[in-house]
């Protein structure tokens, strides 16, 4: 341990405006893809690109509890797809009769479209029985490998590469078809592949599932249900950048 770690302090100032776009351009424009996938394999060097930004993300007491599970086996995603079409047969018969035909209409996944899929899992014992931080909430662990999965999909969209994230499955299944030991948590299994097209707003808004609530309705102070009293609401608005909002050239 070091007791004097003042050597290690580098300049820390804001990014340029143009650096800062790039930021929120990412954060606002990155999407849950699930079929505007392209074929084309992506190269192993943007795939280690994406893999390291996921494993920069903040973790509990830095116990990296995060593998990445690479699967490019077609057999393997047929498996999967099987496992996921079974779980989500079950996931519709749990909405109301009213909401089922909608639910179905859905697209949740794009297992056997994606060139790539990365299970992404947390091993709760990587750092020993007792962690920084983890100490009065065990969650933490499983929130550092969500944090990592959130910088893979910034990286991924900075890359022009789609990335949707799949939940509907036993995890049970998910273990057996990859291997994936008893104690190790499977936390998502995301697909990849690069895209031309995304939508312009989350794809449940655009086909009316649910709609993004007003963020000023969730910011409270100094007591939960509080309104701050005075808070520019107008301010810290990013505008979308033009280019993210052209729709694409027609095909015919
Ligand atoms: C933990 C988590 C699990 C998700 N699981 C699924 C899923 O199983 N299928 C799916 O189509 N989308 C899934 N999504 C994507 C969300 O539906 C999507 O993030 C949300 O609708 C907002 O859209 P956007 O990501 O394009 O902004 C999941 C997202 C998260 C964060």
């Amino acid at each position: 341990m070091h007791d004097e770690p003042n050597e290690f302090l580098v300049r820390a100032g804001c990014f340029s405006t143009e650096e800062k776009h790039a930021v929120y351009r990412a954060i606002h424009t990155r999407r849950d893809v699930r079929d505007q996938f392209l074929s084309d394999p992506l190269p192993d060097d943007l795939v280690r690109r994406l893999l390291s930004a996921a494993h920069a993300a903040p973790s509990v007491g830095f116990m990296q509890p995060w593998n990445f599970l690479l699967v490019r086996d077609d057999e393997r995603k047929r498996e999967i797809w099987d496992a996921f079409d079974r779980a989500n047969r079950e996931a519709t018969a749990m909405f109301d009769a009213d909401k089922q035909a909608a639910y179905r209409a859905l697209k949740l996944e794009g297992i056997r479209k994606a060139p790539l899929g990365i299970c992404v899992t947390c091993d709760r014992d990587r750092a020993g029985p007792v962690v920084l931080g983890r100490t009065h909430n065990a969650r933490m662990d499983s929130y550092s490998t969500v944090c990592a999965i959130q910088n893979l999909w910034l990286a991924a969209r900075a890359e022009g590469v789609g990335l949707g994230w799949v939940s509907i499955f036993h995890e049970s299944e998910l273990k057996r078809i990859l291997g994936i030991p008893d104690p190790i948590e499977v936390v998502g299994y995301l697909c990849l592949g690069y895209v031309d097209t995304l939508y312009s707003a989350p794809e449940l808004e655009v086909k009316g599932w649910r709609s993004r609530l007003p963020l000023d309705e969730l910011i409270y102070e100094n007591s939960w249900g509080d309104r701050p009293s005075a808070f520019n609401t107008a301010a810290g608005v990013i505008p979308v950048e033009a280019a993210d909002q052209v729709p694409p050239a027609s095909s015919d």
